[in-house]
């Protein structure tokens, strides 16, 4: 969406501190500090879920970002390390569909020299031929988005008639290569793909993968939402358990974004993803670089703050630094806490623009 609201960045004075050193690290007005850097790398996908790219808006009219005005991938390692610089520990490259963009394997291994983990998130469409790429170039971990185990269903969500058998194959082919444990991402839609929660669980049971349900949300402005098609995750929960009972567990780090689950009887975990019953903001440490390079402090702001300008003209590192903390320092966003059905309507950015 190249028509998306931006803020200009006045390019500060050069800062008189290390933006590295902690005790210097921006805190947000919450007391929130940076933590995760999700870097968005293409706007384009050869999916259209349902909820996300629905083909009625992402048609073949679609004004998708010209080439000229990506990040290329020597802007974004540079934004990256600032941000590592800034305290961040984690980067997920997402999309769109990120293995789509030309030649990604050079980005992640020139990202996977910065001391952080580094994880992507993929529909997993292309995974069985570029699996073992991926994880040559240095990539740590893999999440595959898969919103239901029957064909039938599958072909209706990605609304490109993809074969389920083909995302799982690339499940697969990560696994093989070491991309494990792989995380597998499946957002519920009430009355469209809840009857896949089952047939997954029994299928993902045992395979050493984590699968998690995320409850539909309102992200951007044309995927049409209702509150009556999001099913609680407590409704995901007791319809496992109802079959194989669960336990709750303890999160692996705080502020972890989905709630934790094993099998009783040994099975492995699942997890749970409840933007919209169980509010997380109070905890988010995660901001979002889109394609073209503005920052978004919230999944649902309808603004970026230009960062790709103060690159390309010329302005120091030093400077974008203060500039990115001036920028958290700034932040309040906590819109699952305070959703309504007048923000649910609101403009606001697409999610396959700004990275899930
Ligand atoms: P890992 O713990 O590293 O595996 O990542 P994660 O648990 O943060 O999960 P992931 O990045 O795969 O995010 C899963 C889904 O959670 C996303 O696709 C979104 O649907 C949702 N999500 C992630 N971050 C946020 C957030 O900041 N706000 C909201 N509302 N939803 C989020
Ligand atoms: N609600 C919840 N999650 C969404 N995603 C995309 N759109 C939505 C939405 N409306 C998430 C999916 C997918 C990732 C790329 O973004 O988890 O796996
Ligand atoms: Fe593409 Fe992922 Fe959006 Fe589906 S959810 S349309 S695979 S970006
Ligand atoms: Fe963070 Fe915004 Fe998501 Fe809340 S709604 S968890 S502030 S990204």
């Amino acid at each position: 969406m190249s028509s998306a609201r931006v803020i200009p960045i006045a390019v500060p004075a050069a800062p008189t501190f290390s933006p590295a050193a902690p005790d210097r690290e921006a805190v947000d007005k919450r007391g929130r500090r940076i933590r995760d850097l999700r870097i968005s790398v293409i706007d384009r996908c050869n999916f259209r879920c349902v909820y996300c790219m629905p083909k009625t808006v992402f048609g073949r009219e679609y004004p998708f970002l010209p080439r000229a005005d990506l990040l290329s991938f020597e802007e974004i390692t540079r934004i990256a390390r600032l941000f590592v610089d800034q305290g961040v520990e984690k980067i997920r490259i997402t999309g769109g569909e990120p293995l789509l963009r030309k030649h990604i394997e050079t980005l992640i291994e020139q990202l996977a020299r910065l001391p952080v983990e580094l994880t992507l998130t993929t529909n997993g469409s292309l995974l069985p031929q570029k699996a073992q790429a991926l994880k040559d170039a240095g990539l740590h971990r893999i999440t595959v988005s898969l919103d239901g185990f029957d064909d039938a269903v599958f072909r209706r969500m990605n609304d490109v008639d993809f074969p389920v058998a083909d995302v799982l194959a690339g499940i697969d082919a990560a696994a093989a290569v070491g991309l494990a444990p792989v995380k597998i991402n499946c957002v519920v839609k009430r009355g469209t793909n809840d009857d896949q929660i089952l047939p997954l669980a029994r299928h993902f049971r045992g395979s050493g993968h984590i699968l998690r349900f995320i409850e539909y949300m309102d992200v951007g402005s044309s995927n049409g939402w209702k509150m009556d098609e999001v099913l609680p995750s407590s409704d995901v929960i007791s319809r496992i358990h109802a079959e194989f009972p669960l336990e709750a567990i303890d999160p692996n780090y705080p502020g972890e974004v989905a709630e934790r689950w094993r099998y009783v009887d040994g099975g492995g975990e699942i997890g749970v993803i409840s933007s919209v019953t169980q509010a997380f903001c109070s905890s988010c440490t995660r901001t979002r670089l889109s394609t073209e390079g503005k920052l978004y402090t919230c999944l649902f702001a309808d603004q970026g703050h230009d960062l790709r300008a103060l690159l390309r003209q010329g302005v120091g590192d030093e400077q974008i630094a203060a500039a990115i903390a001036g920028i958290w320092r700034g932040r309040e966003d906590r819109y699952s806490e305070i959703r309504t059905a007048a923000t649910a309507a609101a403009r606001k950015i697409e999610m396959s623009y700004i990275g899930g």
